[in-house]
């Protein structure tokens, strides 16, 4: 029998548990897999240090577990570990991220953090990213002037419907770009004036990934 999708969320969590060390202070990322990996971490006997959360979401579940967190600013250096799921991860470690729309923050903990160890299930490895559309948050009187900028680069712009960010802006999901040079996509996209942030993770790739496969879980570490 195969494994469902959750089964194999939490098995790639429980792996991502067995990567800590005691007292690691943990950039904790967001999404459903995160979800598994924070249940996983709290019903586990390893205590980290601390926590910073990328969203609210996560923070309720930490403290739920009775894993202190703390904000970014009250921690003086690098965290040692990113722990976060992605929308895509391509074969050098790069991401689409921001399905969930926490991408700013996600994108502010991993960038003061060690390393990122992305956790997913092998439906998120692609070839290419760009088969899920880049989330992009902005600025709410920019929504005209990006998505026409957008439209010129080759994409197709949707407002994402009822949503804002934990910081209070929307988002634009933009479809059809092939996201062939990531570093450059995602330099690209930020000199656009009004994008917050863009869901292209190539600056703050993956150190390592784990993949959950009805085989197991594989480890892939990246250059
Ligand atoms: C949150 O904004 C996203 O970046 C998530 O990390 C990403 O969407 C993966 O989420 P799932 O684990 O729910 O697929």
């Amino acid at each position: 029998m195969s494994l469902s999708s959750d089964e194999l969320k939490q098995a790639v969590a429980k792996a991502a548990v067995r990567e800590l060390t005691p007292g690691m202070r943990l950039g904790v990322g967001t999404g459903s897999t995160v979800d598994f990996f924070i249940d996983a971490l709290g019903e586990s006997s390893l205590a980290v240090r601390l926590a910073v959360s990328s969203s609210v979401r996560s923070e309720q579940r930490l403290r739920a577990h009775g894993i202190q967190v703390v904000s970014l600013n009250a921690v003086s250096e690098p965290l040692d570990l990113y722990v976060d799921g992605a929308d895509e991860i391509d074969g050098s470690g790069f991401m689409t991220k921001g399905g969930g729309a926490a991408l700013t923050r996600e994108k502010i903990v991993a960038s003061a953090s060690k390393a990122f160890l992305c956790i997913v299930d092998d439906s998120k490895q692609v070839k290419t990213l760009g088969r899920f559309p880049i989330p992009i948050e902005v600025i709410e009187m920019a929504i005209e002037p990006v998505s026409r900028a957008l439209l010129a680069m080759g994409g197709q712009v949707r407002l994402r419907e009822g949503v804002l960010t934990d910081n209070g802006h929307p988002i634009l999901d933009v479809h059809g770009l092939v996201i062939d040079d990531p570093r450059a996509w995602e330099d690209r996209l930020n000199a656009l004036p009004g994008v917050v942030t863009n869901g292209i993770f190539a600056r703050q790739g993956a150190a390592k990934a784990l993949v959950s496969t009805q085989q197991g879980v594989r480890s892939i570490s990246f250059g």
